[in-house]
């Protein structure tokens, strides 16, 4: 809602008429200062308070770098390719080749995408935790890619 209809409303429904200014710039206060709650300066309407992740920062970032070894374009591990241009396609609502049921991105539901699972090393997991062979990814990474997913996944 703007903070102008926030006002109107509440100005409505207080009955407010021009005499009673005192009563409505109170209103308007109290409206600003829920509109402008200083607790969290990074809201987004999807991502639980997170700073927006675009796709293309975790391309660049993780799999172009701790991946594409392995998930490569033409004979990518597992039939999933995480190169640019294709990881994309390879990630969001796309069924697990490892593990029946699973889905590697499940959009707005990191904690139960593949994926995430995956890097992670969750209990149930088949296979190995990711990236094989190497240190799993810092917790802040994984998280940036969650966020990623709890924004709605998007290709951005
Ligand atoms: C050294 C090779 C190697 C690297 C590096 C690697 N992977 Fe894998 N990945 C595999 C292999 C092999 C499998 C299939 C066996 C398994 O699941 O353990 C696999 C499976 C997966 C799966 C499961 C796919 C499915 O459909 O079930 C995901 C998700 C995954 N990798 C993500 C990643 C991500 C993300 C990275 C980078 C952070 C990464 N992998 C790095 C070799 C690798």
């Amino acid at each position: 809602m703007e903070l102008t209809s926030v006002y109107r409303s509440q100005r409505n429904s207080a009955g407010c008429r021009p005499g009673s200014f005192n009563l409505c710039s109170g209103l308007l206060l109290s409206a600003i200062l829920t509109a402008c709650d200083g607790g969290n300066n990074n809201m987004t309407p999807d991502g639980g308070g997170a700073d927006t992740v675009s796709f293309k920062s975790i391309q660049d970032s993780v799999f172009s770098v701790n991946c594409v070894q392995c998930h490569t374009a033409t004979a990518p591990s597992a039939g999933l390719s995480l190169t640019d241009g294709l990881a994309y396609a390879n990630l969001v609502g796309i069924g697990s080749s490892g593990q029946s049921g699973a889905v590697r991105v499940i959009t707005n539901d990191p904690d139960n995408s593949y994926l995430i699972r995956k890097l992670q090393g969750a209990e149930g997991i088949t296979g190995e935790r990711m990236p094989r062979n190497a240190d799993p990814l810092p917790a802040a990474t994984i998280q940036m890619i969650k966020d990623w997913i709890a924004q709605g996944a998007l290709d951005n």
